[in-house]
């Protein structure tokens, strides 16, 4: 696919299917994180939020002209205070949805791990982290993920943040390749998981363009 006539990237509001299509990418296409192994009920009620916090942010990358999703990034100003957001706001809805998946010892574990790592982390790394980022394989090296980075980049300048910081599983080479590439630095490794080693990557992030926030859909296109 060329390039940017043939995609636009969206921000908020979203649609249902919009929510949907991204829960499903994140389940396709990370299937091994603990996320994952929730469902995608949870993972909906999860960027449903984020999508909607002002806390966080959420991009779509969408084919033009269907709609299809092609991928999306997603990242909070503060983690710890978006999930604690997120249990105050989402928990009638969330908590029907984890209950049965948390019957499992091993799943509750991952989950305190999941909760706890955001305030755990080392106070000299930048609060503002991408949380999560995914491209279509079929549309990888294609620029879709440039465009995502730059908006979730801009979002995060206008919002007055020098860096980002992101933590991205050891096994995910092609990530570490995008985020090297983007100008980031590797700033050593961590276990969110017991025995799953990830690296954190730093990325200095440009001040803003102009006065003003880039929250809205339109002006989540490029
Ligand atoms: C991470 C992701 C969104 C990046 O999108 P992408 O379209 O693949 O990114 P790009 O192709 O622009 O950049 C990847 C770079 O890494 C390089 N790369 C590919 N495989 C690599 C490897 N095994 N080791 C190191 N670098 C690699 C590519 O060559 C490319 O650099 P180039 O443009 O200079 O050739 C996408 O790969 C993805 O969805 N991965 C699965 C989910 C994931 O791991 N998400 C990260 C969560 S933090």
């Amino acid at each position: 696919m060329s390039p940017s006539d043939q995609f636009r990237v969206v921000g908020r509001p979203f649609s249902a299917a919009e929510i949907a299509a991204v829960a499903r990418l994140h389940a396709a296409e990370v299937p091994e994180g603990f996320l994952s192994s929730l469902g995608e009920p949870v993972l909906r009620t999860l960027y449903r939020h984020v999508g909607s916090s002002e806390l966080g942010v959420l991009f779509v990358a969408e084919s033009l002209p269907a709609g299809e999703p092609l991928g999306y990034i997603c990242g909070a100003l503060d983690t710890s205070a978006l999930l604690r957001e997120f249990a105050v706001r989402r928990w009638p809805i969330a908590v029907p949805q984890l209950a049965p998946r948390l019957l499992h010892p091993r799943r509750l574990y991952r989950m305190l791990e999941t909760l706890t790592y955001p305030g755990a982390a080392d106070p000299a790394l930048p609060r503002a982290e991408i949380m999560n980022f995914v491209v279509v394989p079929s549309l990888r090296g294609r620029g879709v993920a440039d465009r995502l980075f730059d908006h979730l980049i801009r979002w995060f300048g206008d919002h007055g943040e020098p860096a980002v910081k992101v933590v991205t599983g050891e096994r995910q080479r092609r990530a570490h390749g995008f985020y090297e590439k983007s100008g980031a630095e590797p700033r050593g490794r961590t276990a969110v998981h017991r025995g799953a080693q990830s690296r954190i990557y730093v990325c200095p992030i440009p001040p803003p363009r102009r006065a003003g926030v880039a929250t809205l859909r339109t002006e989540g296109e490029s």
